[in-house]
């Protein structure tokens, strides 16, 4: 019975570890990532998209504020790898393929990611 238990701890240790291993995104890098998203030369987000706080946003892309993220997205990595390519998972979008054509690092994917992520509650 003990070693049943023990058995079933380090399994769920071992299922634990990988989620505990990509960390929270710092206040610090939502803001830095809401400011490539905001900023007209770099992420220009509000040019397609309503974000909280944002003005004169256009309105060619979904309305972002409650988009809901997790449930489309599941996790931060898949949303990165949307707006890499958009193309990829929305075929003939019109949005910026920001990665593929270098708009944005990888990096400052993160970081928007990060930021879009923490939209929703
Ligand atoms: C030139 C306009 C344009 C710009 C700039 C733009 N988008 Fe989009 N975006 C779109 C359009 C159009 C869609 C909707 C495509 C559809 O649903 O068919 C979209 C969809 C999305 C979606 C939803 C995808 C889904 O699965 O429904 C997200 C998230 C998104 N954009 C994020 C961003 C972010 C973040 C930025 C800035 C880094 C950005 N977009 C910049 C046009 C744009």
């Amino acid at each position: 019975m003990f070693h049943q238990s023990s058995r079933i701890l380090l399994l769920l240790s071992a299922i634990a570890l990988p989620a505990a291993a990509v960390a929270a995104p710092s206040a610090a890098d939502i803001a830095a990532g809401k400011s490539i998203a905001f900023n007209r030369a770099e992420g220009n987000c509000l040019a397609c998209h309503v974000l909280p706080g944002g003005t004169m946003a256009g309105d060619v892309g979904p309305d972002l504020t409650h988009f809901p993220f997790k449930i489309v997205f599941h996790n931060r990595q898949k949303l990165v790898h949307f707006l890499y390519d958009p193309e990829k998972t929305i075929p003939h979008i019109n949005m910026p393929q920001f990665g593929k054509n270098k708009v944005l690092t990888h990096h400052q994917l993160e970081l928007v990611a990060d930021y879009l992520w923490s939209l929703q509650k």
